[in-house]
C-alpha cells in the first residue's frame, strides 16, 4: 500500500469536508453548499462516502478525491496536502534522498536566519536613533503602525559591519551570512561587508510566509539602485515569488480575485486602504511559476499597471505568459472546411487596469480608496484592453499594420471561453480594424506556446465519421448489472496503471494518444482524468516532459523526483502490467483503454446522479432536480461522444485488417 492509500484507509473524506461543510445526508451520499463557490441556494456539492470522492455539480464542475479536496482548500500544494494529511493520519512518509534532506535543512537554517535578521532590522526601525529619518520618511508616506508590523518594516544601520557583528555575535558563520545575502564578498580584497546600508528593509516571505529575503529601498530621493533586493538563492527565487501572497491568498480565495500591482509599496499601501486580495511582482515580469502559484486560489486575475510604455510592453509579455500557463479546456469544432480542430479555451478571466497618468496604486489608494475599487471594478478585459493599445499606436490606414494588430489580437480571442462575449471581441476587432469579421476569422495566425496539445495537422475527417456524425447517436449500452463502486474503480484504476507505466517509459506516448483522441474528436488527456492525486501528479510531470519534447524515460531524472512519486513509480514497475511488446496497435490501444475508463467514470457519475436526482425529487427540491438533471445531459451527452469516438475507432481498425487481407 502507498502512503497515499494509507492516509485514505485511515481518514474519512467525509469528516475532512465536514470541518467546514454542513453536509446533509441524500440517499447514499451527503450535499451541501460548495465551499469552493459562492452559492447559498443550491447545494450542489456532494460527497461520495463509498467512493470517497467529491463533486461540484455547480460552477465549479469539479470534484476529486481527498487530496485533490485539500489540496483546493487548503490552497496547498501535493507535497504539502501529503505532509499535513500523513501527520493527521499518523502514517510515516519515507523519507527523501539524503541530498534533498540536506537541502533542506539548509534553506530551513537560511529562512531562520533570515527571519532573524527581519526582527534585528525591525527592532531598528523601531527604536535605533540612527532610524529616526526612515521612520519619518515612513510615516510621510502614511503608513500605519499596524501596518509597519503587519509587514515588519525595518531599517539598516548606516555601516558596513553593523549586521555582520550583531550575527557573528549571535554564532552565526560568515559563510551563513554570505549565502543568506546579509553580506558581500569583495573579491579584490578578500573583505565581507553589510549588503545593505541606510535602507528601509522590507522583508520578503514566501507563499507559507518563510523569511526569504528583503527588498531594501534607499532613502535618498535619488538613490541607486531604488531597490537593492537579495541576491538570488534557491529560497530568494524572484521568478517564484510574489509579494505579499503570504498575507493575501486567503483573501484571494474568498474575493475570488487577485490584483497583481508592480511595487512592494503598493501591496503595503493597497491593503493598509482595506484591499486584501494584493500581491506584486518581483520587478520582473509575470512569471508561469508565478501564475501557478496564484491559480491555486483564483482565476481571475487583475493587471495594475503604472502607466508607462515600459508597464504595457510587460504587460503583453505577461500575458503571453499567462496564455501559456493557465489551464486550458480542451474543445474541438469542425471549421468551414471540414476539418477537426482542437481548441483549447483559456479558463482564466484575466483583466488589464491602467493607473493614470503619473499615478501608482499607492497614491491613489493614499489619496482615496475608494477610487482604487473604482479602478479595480473598471479593469477590461484583456482583449478590448489590447486592441485598445494596439490600434492608438498603429495607422489603421496601413493595411500591413492592421494586419499585424490582428495578428497580435486574434489568439487572444480564441483564447476566450465564452462564445457570446467571443463574438463580441470579433465584432470589437473587426470595428476598429474596420474589416470584415469573416475576413479576420480565416486569418491564420500561428499558435504561440506549448500548453496547447495541437494536432500535428488538421486532417480530413475520415469518410465513415462523417457520414456516422449524421447518422443518430448509438442508443446507450444496456442497462447491466453494476459492480459494486469500488470494484468498478478498481478496474478503472488498473486501466490508468497500466497506461502510466508506459507513458513513464516514453513519455511522448502521451502526445500521440492525445493526437488519436482528437481525431477521434475526443478531449485530450488532463490530470482528471486519473483517480489518485499521486498518478495525477505523475501524470503532471509526464505531460509536462513530453510538452517539452523531451523523450527520456523518467526515471531518468529519478533525482530530482519527489520521494513520493519516486515510491509510486517504483510500486507501478513492481506490478506487472499489460504485455507492452506488441508496440504496432500501442496508441490505437491506450486510446481505447482510456475511452474505457472514460466511460466507466462517466457511467458512475450518473449512477450517483440518478440517486440524487431520485432524493431530491422524494425530498421536493425542484432546484436541485434541476441542477443535477442539467448534469445529467451533459454527461449522457460525454457518453454519445465517447461511444462515436470508439465506433470510430473499431471501423478504423476493422478497415485497416481487411487491407490486410
Ligand atoms: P516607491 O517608489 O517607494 O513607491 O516604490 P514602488 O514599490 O512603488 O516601486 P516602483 O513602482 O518604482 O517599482 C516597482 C517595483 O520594481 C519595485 O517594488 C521593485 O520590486 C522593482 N524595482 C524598482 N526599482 C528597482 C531597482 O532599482 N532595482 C531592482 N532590483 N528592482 C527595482
Ligand atoms: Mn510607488
Amino acid at each position: 500500500m502507498t502512503p497515499i492509500d494509507e492516509i485514505k484507509s485511515r481518514l474519512d473524506l467525509v469528516d475532512i469536508v465536514a470541518e467546514t461543510v454542513e453536509l446533509r445526508k441524500s440517499g447514499r451520499s451527503l450535499t451541501g453548499f460548495c465551499p469552493f463557490h459562492s452559492n447559498t441556494k443550491t447545494p450542489s456539492f456532494v460527497v461520495f462516502p463509498e467512493t470517497q470522492t467529491w463533486r461540484c455539480f455547480g460552477a465549479c464542475a469539479d470534484g476529486g478525491d481527498l487530496f485533490s479536496y485539500v489540496m483546493k482548500r487548503e490552497g496547498s500544494d501535493f507535497r504539502e496536502t501529503l505532509e499535513n494529511l500523513a501527520s493527521r493520519a499518523g502514517v510515516i512518509l519515507e523519507e527523501a534522498t539524503p541530498q534533498q534532506k540536506a537541502k533542506k535543512v539548509e534553506q530551513e537554517q537560511q529562512a531562520d536566519l533570515l527571519e532573524a535578521a527581519a526582527d534585528y532590522f525591525h527592532n531598528l526601525f523601531m527604536h535605533a536613533p540612527q532610524a529616526q529619518y526612515a521612520r519619518e520618511y515612513v510615516k510621510r508616506r502614511g503608513l500605519s503602525a499596524e501596518t509597519i508590523r503587519t509587514y515588519k518594516i525595518g531599517f539598516a544601520l548606516n555601516r558596513w559591519d553593523a549586521c555582520r557583528t550583531h550575527f557573528d555575535t549571535q554564532g552565526y558563520s560568515v559563510k551563513e551570512l554570505l549565502d543568506g545575502g546579509l553580506l558581500t564578498h569583495n573579491e579584490d580584497k578578500g573583505t565581507t561587508y553589510d549588503r545593505f546600508r541606510n535602507r528601509l528593509m522590507i522583508p520578503i516571505r514566501d507563499v507559507n510566509g518563510r523569511y526569504v529575503g528583503f527588498g531594501a529601498r534607499t532613502l535618498e530621493p535619488d538613490g541607486i539602485p531604488k531597490y537593492l533586493n537579495s541576491p538570488q538563492t534557491d529560497l530568494f527565487d524572484k521568478s517564484r515569488l510574489l509579494y505579499g501572497l503570504d498575507l493575501a491568498k486567503r483573501h484571494i480565495r474568498e474575493e475570488g480575485q487577485a490584483v497583481i500591482v508592480e511595487g512592494y509599496m503598493d501591496v503595503i499601501s493597497v491593503w493598509q486602504g482595506g484591499f486584501r486580495n494584493v500581491v506584486a511582482q518581483m520587478g520582473t515580469a509575470l512569471t508561469p511559476q508565478q501564475l501557478q502559484l496564484l491559480k491555486r486560489y483564483t482565476k481571475k486575475f487583475v493587471i495594475a499597471l503604472d502607466a508607462d510604455a515600459a508597464g504595457i510592453r510587460a504587460t503583453m509579455r505577461g500575458l503571453e505568459v499567462a496564455r501559456q500557463t493557465l489551464d486550458r479546456t480542451a474543445e474541438f469544432r469542425f471549421d468551414p472546411t471540414g476539418l477537426v480542430r482542437e481548441e483549447g479555451r483559456l479558463e482564466a478571466d484575466i483583466r488589464v487596469v491602467m493607473m493614470p497618468e503619473g499615478e501608482d496604486p499607492d497614491s491613489i489608494v493614499s489619496r482615496d480608496p475608494a477610487e482604487w475599487k473604482t479602478l479595480i471594478d473598471q479593469a477590461k478585459p484583456v482583449v478590448e484592453y489590447v486592441i485598445g493599445v494596439m490600434a492608438a499606436e498603429a495607422d489603421l490606414n496601413d493595411p500591413k499594420a492592421k494586419t499585424r494588430v490582428a495578428e497580435q489580437v486574434i489568439p487572444l480571442i480564441r483564447d476566450v471561453e465564452n462564445p457570446i462575449e467571443r463574438e463580441h471581441y470579433w465584432q470589437i476587432l473587426a470595428r476598429t480594424l474596420r474589416v470584415d469579421v469573416q475576413a479576420l476569422q480565416r486569418l491564420q495566425v500561428a499558435k504561440k506556446g506549448g500548453r496547447v496539445v495541437a494536432p500535428a495537422k488538421p486532417r480530413p475527417v475520415v469518410d465513415g465519421t462523417k457520414k456516422r456524425r449524421q447518422a443518430p447517436p448509438p442508443p446507450p449500452p444496456p442497462a447491466r448489472i453494476l459492480n459494486s463502486g469500488r470494484g468498478r474503480s478498481a478496474a478503472v484504476r488498473k486501466r490508468e496503471e497500466n497506461f502510466l507505466r508506459e507513458c513513464l517509459d516514453n513519455p511522448l506516448l502521451v502526445r500521440r494518444v492525445n493526437r488519436m483522441l482528437s481525431e477521434q474528436n475526443a478531449p485530450i488527456l488532463n490530470e482528471g482524468d486519473f483517480s489518485s492525486s499521486e498518478d495525477q501528479a505523475l501524470f503532471g510531470l509526464i505531460n509536462h516532459q513530453q510538452s517539452l519534447g523531451r523523450v527520456a524515460p523518467i526515471i531518468e531524472m529519478w533525482d530530482s523526483l519527489d520521494a513520493i512519486l519516486q515510491q509510486r513509480i517504483r510500486n507501478l514497475q513492481a506490478q506487472s502490467g499489460l504485455a507492452s511488446n506488441q508496440t504496432e496497435r500501442r496508441v490505437e490501444r491506450l486510446v481505447l483503454s482510456v475511452l474505457d475508463w472514460r466511460q466507466e467514470k462517466v457511467t458512475r457519475l450518473n449512477d450517483e446522479l440518478k440517486q440524487l436526482i431520485h432524493h431530491a425529487r422524494i425530498e421536493g427540491n425542484q432546484t436541485l432536480v434541476t441542477t443535477y438533471t442539467k448534469e445529467q445531459l451533459t454527461l449522457v451527452k460525454q457518453l454519445q461522444q465517447i461511444y462515436r469516438a470508439k465506433g470510430a475507432m473499431s471501423a478504423v481498425a476493422r478497415r485497416r485488417s481487411e487491407e490486410k487481407i
